[in-house]
């Protein structure tokens, strides 16, 4: 009895030094409550193995070539990683088959479990926000941008859950989507990630993304969702990437917050911050922000997440810290739970330091790995770890295609159709030429395959072109692919032409832009086809409104694609041969002019002129500045809206309104429609946008078909707006409801 001898501090260390047997521990009982088994392994740990559980590494630090690309792992570093510095997640690589996911997973997970002493397991983060997109066969759907173009919910949970089945099973526990900033600016890089300048749209879509992702089809796999990137990130200033933004708290919350509340009362398990800094102060150094508003105010208990390197970026990018520790100080302090590092061991060393000297409490510590302990139990890992590679018929599937296509045809904005040149009537001779013309990467943007978009050759062989989608759609015609601007004579010949043109793919800072307009070549291309007597259709593969006014009259038809993904050109080509009707809306404005820049729901102030040039007359109605306004899309079809009509005039707090309005299909084809509610409220303490978007539905009309719809408007939800500090303001007056054209007034009384 040797041990029983030993001062007992000595055989605690014994057992906590000891690698664990199969002996069932408390934490290891899958029976036990996750609340309990987090406590009894916390209470195991040491502060190293804590601090171990806050880091996230790159891929290239367990690889071999040190590339993003090369998905094989290299035991002997991750064993390192793991067993002496407890590193518990992992993040990234590139479109690699499942098979080889499953491999490189199955040893990750293997060390996870076997090298650390408590065998807790790794979480791995990877960036699948329209498919898995770094998962070759996988089905890549429309990028966020198209899916609020659809104003149809469906899709965005069909892009979750699609992602899900496919990706789940390869031990991508960590989903870093959806992207749920504002699409305000047009110069912004990443304006395409969102899903639109609207803040119901997104509070909408990214609902239905996570729930779409909560699928039940995984099991007992699980992904944990993102809300990215709180916040403030999407309007800096300059237009470019992680610049200054300088968004009023009032704006914060009547704009940007709405999207990220949603998610939390949805229960989205993990926030990931905003690299850039919001009214003077980087968001990963913002007690207030990480804190005060996203855990105290808005209710979010889960785990926070720095962007890439965003630490780091506290001392040589926004320089609020003077050195490492400092800047861990002040992230740690301001909330943060896991550092991102990605490519060193300075969070973990800094760590150490910060709470040997006790200016980061253990407690402190305790709060962060409390919390990402929670979400590994509560996505099964530590009872089901690792990978199965049982149902890799899922990924790729004809049926998760279909949803796909589906998602691209109706993400398509028909903006103009001067004399139904569209849709085409069986052609003869199509000519068609452009930059996106022969290309399959322009369609579907960046963090496809790769972080900045796959090479052509990357792109699997059954993804279509739009070159190659009119030769399916139009068997009988000839199809003359230019890559020249051709001859007058030769277009002339042509029953159609079609410029696809736009941007290539880009994301973050390589997509920072000087200046909106479409690049003046194709702007010159262009023009040069508007003086050929054929019919021409301009076909915009973009991620955001690159501007367009001087050619846009003189075009005849013109698609905003947006970036509709691997089934982009099928839906494009059906387009335009009529065989889908489109039905897209667009969920951002799209600018009129350089300078220029104002959402739908500017404020009135924003918009007026003076009768006749006289200053004291100032006249504001409510036009709309933009070339194609928010919300603006055309049908093959006509839609009439007709007796809108609400149940009361007045409308006292506390109870609800009752408005209705009948959408009849007009036209002589069959059609899909979103109907767009807004409100305006026409005065208020804040000054009040001349409208807001509150509710919308998508319906489906034949020809001659009638539909009565509803909005059910509750004072609370729909006519209340916060102040500077986030609380609700309601206040009485008239209010009125817009909808196809129609309005009507009514006024809100409140009981005190
Ligand atoms: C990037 C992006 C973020 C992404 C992360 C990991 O910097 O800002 O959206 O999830 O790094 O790839």
């Amino acid at each position: 009895m040797r041990n029983a001898c030993l001062p007992l501090f000595i055989m605690i260390t014994i057992m906590m030094t000891q690698p664990l047997g199969a002996q069932s521990l408390l934490y290891q009982d899958s029976e036990a409550t996750i609340e309990e088994r987090v406590e009894d392994l916390l209470d195991r740990m040491t502060i190293y193995e804590k601090i171990g559980q806050m880091t996230q590494l790159n891929i290239t630090t367990i690889n071999e070539t040190g590339h993003q690309s090369n998905v094989e792992l290299v035991e002997e570093k991750a064993r390192e990683l793991i067993g002496e510095h407890h590193i518990g997640s992992f993040l990234n690589g590139e479109a690699v088959p499942p098979e080889q996911w499953f491999e490189f997973m199955d040893g990750l997970t293997r060390l996870g479990v076997e090298e650390s002493r408590l065998g807790i397991p790794i979480i791995y983060g990877i960036d699948h926000m329209h498919g898995a997109s770094y998962l070759e066969r996988a089905t890549i759907f429309p990028q966020a941008i198209n899916l609020g173009a659809t104003f149809n919910e469906k899709h965005s949970y069909n892009t979750g859950y699609v992602t899900a089945i496919e990706s789940a099973d390869l031990g991508h526990h960590w989903n870093f989507a959806p992207v749920l900033d504002l699409g305000v600016n047009p110069l912004w890089s990443r304006l395409w990630e969102t899903f639109g300048e609207d803040p119901h749209v997104a509070s909408v879509m990214g609902t239905a993304y996570l729930k779409g992702l909560k699928t039940e089809d995984t099991n007992p796999k699980k992904v944990a969702a993102t809300a990215k990137h709180f916040l403030g990130y999407s309007d800096p200033k300059s237009g470019w990437d992680r610049s200054p933004a300088y968004i009023p708290m009032q704006a914060i919350h009547e704009f940007h917050r709405p999207p990220f509340q949603a998610v939390i009362d949805e229960g989205i398990e993990t926030v990931m911050l905003n690299s850039g800094e919001l009214n003077g102060v980087p968001v990963h150094a913002s007690h207030e922000l990480v804190t005060g508003l996203l855990r105290d105010q808005m209710g979010f208990d889960g785990v926070v997440l720095t962007d890439w390197a965003d630490i780091e970026k506290l001392v040589n990018f926004h320089y609020t810290a003077e050195n490492y520790k400092e800047a861990t100080y002040q992230a740690v302090s301001a909330g943060v739970d896991m550092s991102m590092t990605p490519l060193t061991l300075e969070f973990n060393e800094a760590m150490k330091e910060l709470v040997e000297e006790g200016r980061i409490t253990e407690e402190r510590v305790d709060e962060s790995v409390r919390r990402i302990l929670r979400l590994k139990f509560e996505l099964g890992l530590f009872d089901d770890p690792f990978p199965r590679s049982d149902r890799f018929d899922r990924i790729g599937s004809e049926d998760n295609r279909l949803k796909a296509l589906d998602a691209a045809r109706e993400s398509i904005v028909l903006l103009r159709n001067e004399n139904g040149v569209l849709p085409a009537e069986n052609p003869r001779k199509i000519i068609v030429t452009g930059p996106s013309a022969n290309s399959k990467r322009n369609l579907s943007g960046g963090w496809t395959i790769t972080w900045q978009g796959g090479e052509e050759e990357q792109f699997p062989d059954r993804v279509m072109t739009i070159l190659d989608a009119l030769n399916v759609e139009f068997p009988d015609a000839e199809i003359v692919h230019a890559k020249e601007i051709p001859e007058p004579d030769q277009l002339n010949s042509a029953d159609l032409i079609i410029y696809a043109g736009g941007e290539e793919p880009y994301t973050e800072f390589i997509g920072n832009i000087n200046d909106l307009s479409l690049s003046p070549e194709q702007l010159d291309d262009i023009s040069k086809l508007t003086k050929s007597d054929s019919p021409l259709a301009l076909v915009l593969v973009q991620g955001r409104p690159r501007l367009i006014t001087e050619v846009a009259i003189d075009v005849d038809a013109i698609l905003f694609a947006g970036l509709p993904g691997f089934e982009g050109a099928e839906a494009i080509a059906n387009i335009i041969s009529g065989k889908v009707n489109p039905s897209g809306k667009l969920p951002i404005s799209y600018p009129m002019n350089p300078n220029h820049f104002i959402p739908y729901n500017h404020k009135p102030s924003d918009v007026y002129f003076f009768e006749g040039g006289n200053p004291n007359e100032i006249i504001q109605e409510d036009q709309d500045p933009s070339l194609f306004p928010f919300g603006h899309g055309l049908s093959y079809t006509t839609f009439e809206y007709s007796e809108l009509s609400l149940d009361s005039s007045q409308l006292n707090e506390g109870d609800r309104l009752q408005a209705e309005v009948t959408i009849t299909n007009s036209g002589n084809r069959a059609g899909m429609e979103s109907a767009l509610w807004f409100l305006t409220n026409h005065v208020g303490k804040i000054t009040r946008p001349v409208k807001e978007l509150k509710h919308f539905e998508k319906i489906s009309l034949e020809p001659g078909e009638s539909v009565r719809i509803e909005f059910s408007i509750n004072p609370e939800e729909h006519l209340a707006y916060p102040n500077q500090k986030g609380d609700s303001v309601l206040e009485a007056g008239k209010f009125t409801v817009r909808v196809g054209g129609l309005s009507e007034e009514f006024y809100l009384d409140l009981m005190n």
